[in-house]
């Protein structure tokens, strides 16, 4: 009995090197494999409990876990309903939307519906913090004109990054009645994220003033243990021919994905806010955390061979907190041509939606917002300052720039905006965004129309505070404050808010 156990545990242990061996690997040119089985296991679906046409009521619970993220020894996470990633939360537009949440974690949380207008008081932002055992009601109704890919997270002031380590994350799939993708194409959702595990299977949050605390303070929170949805390294098949339609989401705290797909034809048809106009062909594309993609992969290779989803090198940082094997592409996904002969050509539509270009002559401000490491205008982020005051209804550019060498991706909650130009050079195509990533020493221009929900909305760099271990968290708690770290200054998730008032 203890030998056949000691055996298992040793295979699962081989399988868990020879995995990471393999995800750092280059990728290999079409080869031969045995026929594919998938093991690319998307998250379940949250189970819709109302009868009510156009209602769709779940329950969503966050509580502490012991789950295997790696073969071998099971690690303390936070999970929500008990996996991760949390399931996923697939609704049409036009949909009523109630989610019953639950905070059985030993801390307040929130959930962010990251990239979905909705109302200010159920937009999970760290002014509505959910108490330990508490409940909150997130209603909100989904606009037309929103089908897209999207992903929910805590944002508990100061937290986020501690409780986005521990596992908090999931999808957001929302659906229009009149996608004009063909219904056939097969879709593949993939939820990226990194981790870093101690040997013992714990999550490794070092102490803030270690080198490693220190490097996570200037980088973001890296891991070396890349996850698509949860699996290292899954297996997707395709046959030759197929066309898979593909949601891609970034969900790691720091790290940037630039993905290549040697040998096959890609079209990228959507970004944050849904599909574009039309299809573009693409080669590499780069994906900075919070940035979701979709994708039509055509299975260009041969019936037998395969290919892989890669992450390229991405030079992100400053040189002094550059990690050593940042020049290494990795492999996240093996893309594995079954051996049946190849599909006849699916035809693809050449235009998807018209997006009305906002109209700059209708500006009615141009606000200015400087990205430095942990300050937007100068400022550390404060939950009772306002910074910015909007109206409802009015359209604004932002001019955003990063004055410092790491890339800083932004995001505005509540309102999708355009990307007008970045450092002068017009954007090639229109696109809605909730996020874009600033690289070092540049400048984005957006414009952005404030439809929707009054309230205090904020905008921050998407790469949260690294989070302190438990066992420095006790000591970094600023008195009164509740949560947040006292190192004051090093804080990345400089968060303001606009508060728009109705005419
Ligand atoms: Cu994805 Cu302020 O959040
Ligand atoms: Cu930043």
């Amino acid at each position: 009995m203890t030998c056949w156990l000691t055996l298992l545990m040793g295979l699962l242990w081989s399988f868990a090197a020879r995995e990471l061996a393999a995800q750092d690997r280059a990728a290999r040119p079409v080869g031969t494999t045995a026929t594919p089985t998938d093991t690319l296991a998307a998250p379940p679906v949250l189970q819709n409990r109302s009868t009510v046409p156009g209602v769709v009521e779940v329950t969503l619970t966050a509580a502490p876990a012991r789950l295997p993220l790696m073969p071998g020894a099971p690690t303390e996470v936070y999970a929500y309903n008990g996996r991760i990633p949390g399931p996923t939360l697939e609704l049409h537009e036009g949909d009523r939307v109630i989610i019953h949440f639950r905070n059985e974690l030993p801390e307040p949380t929130t959930v962010h519906w990251h990239g979905l207008n909705l109302p200010a008081d159920a937009d999970g932002s760290p002014f509505y913090p959910v108490a330990p055992g508490g409940q909150f009601d997130y209603v909100f109704t989904i606009g037309p004109g929103t089908a897209g890919t999207y992903w929910y997270h805590p944002h508990p002031d100061g937290r986020a990054g501690y409780q986005v380590a521990k596992g908090l994350y999931g999808a957001i799939i929302i659906r229009a009645a009149d996608d004009p993708l063909p219904a056939s194409i097969p879709e593949k959702l993939m939820i990226l994220s990194d981790n870093r595990l101690r040997p013992d299977g714990s999550i490794d949050l070092p102490d803030p003033d270690s080198p490693q605390g220190q490097v996570d303070m200037e980088n973001g929170r890296e891991g070396d243990v890349l996850f698509v949805n949860g699996q290292i390294m899954p297996t997707l098949p395709i046959r030759s021919g197929e066309v898979q339609r593909w949601r891609i989401i970034n969900a790691a705290a720091a790290r940037i994905f630039r993905l290549a797909l040697p040998g096959q034809t890609v079209l990228q048809v959507g970004s944050d806010g849904g599909l574009f106009e039309r299809p573009v062909e693409v080669g590499e594309i780069l994906l900075a955390n919070s940035e979701r993609v979709e994708l039509l992969v055509r299975g260009d290779g041969l019936p037998g061979g395969r290919t892989m989803l890669q992450t390229l090198p991405y030079d992100r940082y400053v040189p002094q907190t550059r990690p050593t094997d940042w020049n290494r592409a990795r492999d996240l996904v093996s893309l594995s041509y079954s051996r049946q002969p190849p599909l006849p050509r699916v035809a693809l539509p050449s235009t998807l939606r018209p997006i009305p270009a906002l109209d700059t002559g209708q500006a009615v401000v141009t606000r200015v917002v400087v990205m430095t490491q942990g300050l937007i205008n100068g400022k550390v982020m404060d939950m009772s300052r306002v910074d910015f005051h909007g109206r409802l209804g009015t359209t604004e550019i932002w001019e955003i720039e990063n004055l410092v060498g790491m890339d800083h991706p932004f995001h505005l909650h509540g309102f999708h905006f355009q990307v007008l130009d970045r450092n002068g050079v017009p954007e090639p195509s229109r696109r809605w965004k909730d996020t874009i990533n600033v690289p070092g020493h540049e400048t984005v221009r957006i414009i952005v129309r404030f439809d929707g929900y009054a309230g205090k909305w904020m905008f921050h760099c998407h790469i949260p505070p690294p989070p302190p271990s438990l066992a420095t968290a006790g000591r970094s708690v600023l008195p009164g404050s509740g949560s947040g770290p006292a190192r004051a200054i090093p804080g990345y998730l400089t968060c303001m808010r606009w508060v728009p008032r109705r005419r």
